[in-house]
This record gives structure tokens, sequence and C-alpha cells, in this order.
């Protein structure tokens, strides 16, 4: 594993499940793999989950992981090439990047979209600039389109709580919420869960709200939640703004947040959301503080999630050298 940006990084799902799930029984049975090896964490925007979980499972391998709140306390970073940089930004990226990989080992980066232009967010020119001029590995701490981390371990949790010999059915659901999101958790969900292949996969989201085609082909889409929620074994909670009216809220007729009601048409689903979640907007306090709530177990996985790719990127470094 060269970087870390998608699943397409990741040569095999279950193999990386397992290393995961190794490391969660054995939490320290590498601790000397990362000796001597820095960990740059760049923040451009806030964060409790990703920003912890990293920290913890970069110091179960040996690393030493070193925060950096770019947004707050960097210098503001000019992205395209050619500009001439007579404006606010005070640094080019070209520049910034060999700095950072002459620091670290390993660069982990979150960078929200901008939710203002489409091709500019999906081009993720933060990565790829980073990716280009670091020259070290690059770990997506979330970026404008997805947050593979976040995927890897929400399929961790789903296979642990699964104990039947069949495919669960596994229910992507639209919420409502009360600003404009990105869409990467949604999207690298529907990435994640299309490659893994083990489970039936169903996308349900209010007209308008249709996610960029090439994340969601081999999912089932229904714009009837009722519908969707039919049996499923699993309900993965989430807002996303709309793709096709880029970063806008269309009107929403209906009520979409999850309730104990809805969940009545499940099988017994457990639900999921990847947190912060708005209560009562999203979902209901009666679904969140009950037995059917994977939500903390989901964060508590991101540990495992992480270190198996750490595990990797310091692998694919030993073998280079
Ligand atoms: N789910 C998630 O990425 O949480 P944070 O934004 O708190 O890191």
């Amino acid at each position: 594993m060269k970087h870390f940006l998608s699943v397409e990084d990741a040569d095999n799902v279950d193999t990386l499940l397992d290393q995961a799930a190794a490391y969660k029984l054995a939490p320290l049975k590498d601790a000397a793999l990362g000796k001597g090896k820095r960990l740059g964490l760049l923040f451009l925007n806030p964060s409790l989950r990703t920003r912890l979980s990293t920290q913890v499972a970069a110091s179960q391998l040996g690393m030493q992981a070193i925060v950096f709140d770019v947004g707050k306390e960097g210098w503001a970073l000019e992205l395209e090439d050619g500009v001439v940089m007579n404006g606010s930004s005070v640094e080019h990226i070209r520049d910034a990047a060999p700095v950072l990989g002459s620091y670290f080992d390993i660069l982990a980066v979150r960078s929200f979209p901008s939710l203002q232009d489409a091709h500019q967010d999906y081009s993720e020119v933060l990565f790829q600039q980073l990716k280009a001029h670091s020259g070290v590995p690059l770990l997506s701490l979330e970026s404008a389109t997805l947050h593979p981390l976040q995927s890897l371990s929400d399929i961790l949790t789903i296979r642990e709580a699964w104990k039947e010999n069949r495919r669960p059915k596994v229910v992507l659901t639209w919420a409502p919420h009360v600003k404009p999101l990105p869409q990467c958790v949604a999207n690298s969900f529907a990435q994640w869960m299309i490659e893994w292949d083990a489970a039936d996969f169903t996308i349900t989201h209010p007209e308008g709200y249709a996610l960029k085609d090439s994340f969601t082909q081999g999912a089932q889409i229904i714009y009837d939640q009722e519908q969707a929620l039919h049996k499923a074994d699993f309900v993965y909670v989430k807002n996303w703004s709309s793709y096709e009216a880029y970063g806008s809220t269309p009107e929403v007729p209906g009520d979409w947040m999850l309730t104990e009601t809805k969940l009545r048409q499940t099988n017994q689903a457990k639900v999921m959301h990847c947190l912060p979640v708005r209560r009562n907007v999203e979902l209901s306090d009666s679904v969140l503080n009950s037995a059917s709530s994977l939500v903390t177990a989901q964060a508590a996985n991101r540990v495992w999630a992480a270190q198996a790719v750490l595990a990797n990127l310091l692998k694919s470094i030993a073998h280079k050298s």
C-alpha cells in the first residue's frame, strides 16, 4: 500500500479487515514497527474521532504522531499551479509539500470541501499536490469526496455484528440536517460496500440527493425510505447535501429522520452513524440510546482501522528503503 486515499488503495478489503481485527485482539503486537518513524497529522478542519484514534493507532505501532492544525495555525496555502500569488494565500503547496515530506515519514491530512464548486472539490487538488510533491505516503483523514478510514471501520463493525450465515441487507439512508454537509462519508461507504461485495446494499435518499454515480454503481437506489428499510439488517444514517445542485439542500417532502417506528419495518436492524450526530434531527434519541445503536462501536473501531492502514504504509516504506 503506497497511499490510502480510497478503497482503490486496498489490495483486498477482507485482508485489511482481518488485519484490523488482529490489532483489536493484540493492540501491541507490532509495537516496534513504527519505531523512529514520524506521522504528521495535518488538520484543515475540526475532528474528534479521526484525530484521536489515528494518534492512538500510531502510538500502538511505536510511531511519534505530531498534529498540526493547519486551518488555524498554518499559512494560507495556494493549491493551484501557475497562479500569481498576489492575493491572500501565503505559501504554495508545491513549496510546503516537500518540506512536510522531509519532517515526516507518513503524512495524514483532513480537508473538507468548499461545497461551492463540484469540479474543484472533486478534483481533490490538495491531496493530488501532496501525493505528487511530498515524497512520502499520504493517508486521508477525510477529503472533499471520501472518508476511507471511516468506511473501513464501518465495515469492520458490520462484519463483527453479523452472525448469520447469509448476506446481510445494508441500507444507507439520507437523513435531515440543519446545514449542508459534504457527500464524502456516503460516497466512501458506498464505494467500500460495493468493493467488499459481502452484503446486499441499498441506498435511499430523496429526489435531488443522488450521489455521484461513479461511487454508487452496483448499489440498489430507492427513493422510498419505507420500502428501502423493509427487512434491513443494518441501517446507516447520514445526511449529505445535493451533488446535482452542488452543495444545496433542496426541500424534502416527508420526514426522513430515523425513528423507532421506522425501525419496526426492518429485521431488528442495527443502526449506524459516523458521528458527530444531530440528535432528534438525523436520528431520534430513543434509537441512539437503544441496544440497536452501533455508533460507539464504529467510533471505537476507528483505532483498529487506522492501525491496520498505518502498518501497511510503514511496511511499504521499509520495503522501499
Ligand atoms: N466520524 C469522524 O470522522 O469523526 P470526527 O469528525 O470527529 O473525526
